[in-house]
């Protein structure tokens, strides 16, 4: 149930960029691996060769029935093989959002932000999955993990371009954006 992404030297991705959006920034490394499990013979600690970051997916907190409806009836899973393009947007949100209550929580992610209704226009062509790392001890409370086509790299600058001006963000203490592309194998 782990997922565990590895930057380091080699990997079935291709990293092209790392743009600290918020806060600390990580260290370029030119190939990311996505791995199954958390054991990975790596120090936690980010170092100068390779970083580790490991998250899980968990329960839905803040969609309502109808929501996740929408969302089944239009999402697309990983792996299609179109989409070679990907995001890893790691992202740590802060100690006010934390204190405050899952109500107000969901008060400012979805009625506020539009954070669901707004994201909806970009599935299927955007296929996601959510990792949550904030209670695993991890440097970062979500690992957010994208895939999409080439034709899309545009539609998906303006899903986060989108994402980083709602009242959602202001939270957002530390974000990392990590783009990679498929590593294509040759015979
Ligand atoms: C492809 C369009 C997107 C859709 C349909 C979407 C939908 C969702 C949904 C339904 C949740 C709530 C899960 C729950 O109930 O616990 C969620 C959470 C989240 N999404 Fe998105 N999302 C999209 C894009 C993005 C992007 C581009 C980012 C990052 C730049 C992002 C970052 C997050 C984070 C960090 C959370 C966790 C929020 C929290 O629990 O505080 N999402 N998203």
């Amino acid at each position: 149930m782990f997922r565990t992404f590895r930057g380091g030297q080699s990997g079935g991705w291709r990293v092209t960029s790392v743009s600290p959006v918020t806060g600390e920034p990580l260290p370029f490394m030119p190939a990311l691996s996505v791995i199954d499990g958390d054991a990975v013979a790596l120090p936690l600690v980010p170092s100068r060769h390779a970083w580790r970051l490991v998250g899980v997916p968990s329960h839905l907190r803040y969609t309502e029935r109808a929501e996740r409806q929408q969302l089944v009836s239009v999402q697309a899973g990983l792996g299609r093989l179109e989409a070679t393009c990907a995001a890893l947007i790691p992202i740590r949100k802060s100690q006010a959002w934390w204190d405050l209550t899952q109500e107000e929580r969901r008060k400012i992610f979805e009625d506020k932000s539009h954070h669901i209704a707004s994201s909806m226009r970009f599935l299927p062509s955007v296929a996601r999955q959510l990792y949550h790392c904030r209670d695993l001890g991890e440097p970062f409370d979500f690992l957010t993990w994208f895939e999409y086509a080439p034709a899309h790299v545009s539609l998906f600058e303006e899903l986060v371009g989108m994402l980083r001006r709602t009242e959602e963000w202001t939270y957002v203490e530390r974000e990392v954006d990590v783009r990679v592309v498929k590593e294509v194998l040759s015979a």
